[in-house]
């Protein structure tokens, strides 16, 4: 089969209900953590993408079982710690930078030495983030310029850091939280923040965890060696994979979709508060918690006419894996749209700020760039007729997604590569899209 699409029409309107696929970041924790939990946890609506299917791989590796029972994973835990470990073990987190992040969270006490391995895009990435932190609590860890493969040999001797993170990442932030867990005494952490699924998930537990905010800090304070039992979790819809639908339907005349059941936690909805900033007029309605996350369904019709935005860099963080299906918004809107400290977007599966850029360019639209911040010339009248190919954008998932959304709406004749890419985070992309009457070959 060839690894690629091919879409020469536009779709036209459609009015919609769906269930999108479950939260990637969500997914990953809840394996995690249930690897670590006390007894058998059930996690039901697990998303089935590699990124996910590498985490119960490596738990698997790290001597956790588990089995699949209709919708439902079994995952069996020993407690904190109670993983069972043969020497000479490597794990491969294949694309995944929040599996790669957080599981090296969970080996700080490891009684092995552990290889952690990556695909080409992961090998690329910056590990130095994680390793000073992790240094600082006292485990081992040897890596060629702070990057993978890296070698990490836990400690008895683990000791709590008082930790300011200050990028505003949520896999940093989780990779201390999750080595405080090993850790004797009282870790804190001065967070920008960022996506808190992971303090949720313990609160929801019961762990002993306390988070005080101050302005756009949370001080995070975790009691280190708490176990914690067993648990039945069941995933919520992405609210990331949705941002695709929403904008497809935004931009296409006369369409209407709901998607149901997407987790809507402040620190994920920056998407929605920005498109809105721009005359979207997306409504949130049934909002519920479930398993101390909050979920609602999205509504979303297509709209003739949107505005530019100042975007407040305080969006950033909620909004940081959406930037690129927003510029894409920005490109149609009436004015100049103005991003500004991207910098993080060229940290992720690929440079997406500088492909994201080169990309609106190809379809003809004016960017500024001054290092991290873009101005977008939006053009309301933006049609495409040429032929375009994407290609050499390291497989990165979202910029495959970006392309399918962008001849959707926009038109041309366009051959996207590396359709697999699509299996990192949404297997069904194509099958939803084909649903709502889309012409993809
Ligand atoms: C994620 C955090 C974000 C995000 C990534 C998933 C997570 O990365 O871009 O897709 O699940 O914690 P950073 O923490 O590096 O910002």
């Amino acid at each position: 089969m060839p690894d690629y699409v091919l879409i020469n029409k536009k779709i036209s309107k459609f009015c919609k209900k769906i269930n999108i696929s479950p939260d990637k970041s969500i997914s990953i924790r809840s394996i995690l953590l249930a690897s670590q939990a006390v007894g058998t946890s059930e996690i039901s609506n697990l998303l089935e993408s590699e990124d996910v299917l590498n985490t119960l791989k490596t738990i698997k590796k790290l001597g956790i079982d588990y089995s699949k029972q209709g919708n439902v994973y079994k995952i069996k835990g020993f407690g904190i710690n109670g993983f069972n470990i043969n020497k000479n073990t490597t794990i491969n987190a294949g694309n995944s930078g929040t599996l790669a992040r957080l599981i090296l969270g969970l080996l700080v006490r490891s009684k092995y030495k552990i290889k952690l391995i990556g695909d080409q895009s992961l090998s690329k990435r910056d590990f130095s983030r994680v390793i000073r932190p992790l240094r600082l609590f006292g485990a081992n860890i040897k890596s060629k310029n702070n990057l993978l493969p890296i070698e990490i040999s836990g400690t008895e001797f683990l000791r709590p850091v008082t930790f300011n993170e200050n990028i505003g990442s949520a896999q940093v932030k989780s990779c201390i939280i999750l080595s405080a867990l090993n850790t004797p005494g009282i870790t804190v952490i001065n967070s920008k923040k960022s996506r808190n699924h992971t303090e949720l998930m313990l609160k929801f537990l019961k762990y002993p965890l306390k988070v005080q905010t101050k302005k756009n800090i949370d001080k995070i304070d975790i009691k280190g060696l708490h176990q914690f039992k067993a648990f039945q979790y069941e995933v919520p819809g992405d609210i990331s994979s949705s941002a695709f639908f929403i904008v497809l339907t935004l931009l296409t005349f006369k369409a209407k979709i709901i998607i149901k059941n997407v987790n809507v936690n402040p620190s994920r909805t920056g998407i929605i508060t920005i498109l809105n900033k721009m005359g979207a007029k997306i409504l949130i309605k049934n909002k519920r918690n479930s398993n101390g996350e909050t979920v609602a369904d999205i509504y979303v019709k297509g709209k003739k006419k949107l505005n530019s935005i100042n975007c407040p860099k305080n969006l950033n963080s909620s909004a940081i894996d959406e930037f690129l299906i927003i510029f894409l918004v920005a490109a149609k809107a009436n004015g100049v749209s103005k991003f500004r400290d991207l910098g993080e977007m060229n940290k992720k599966e690929s440079k997406r700020l500088d492909l994201g850029i080169n990309f609106l360019r190809m379809i003809g639209i004016k960017v500024e760039r001054f290092h991290n911040d873009v101005n977008i010339h939006g053009n309301p009248s933006l049609k495409l007729t040429k032929n375009f190919e994407v290609k050499n954008f390291l497989k990165d998932h979202r910029i495959f997604f970006l392309s399918c959304i962008t001849a959707l709406t926009l038109g041309g004749n366009w051959k996207i590569n590396d359709k697999s890419s699509i299996m990192t985070s949404f297997p069904k992309f194509l099958k939803i899209l084909k649903k709502l009457g889309a012409k993809v070959e």
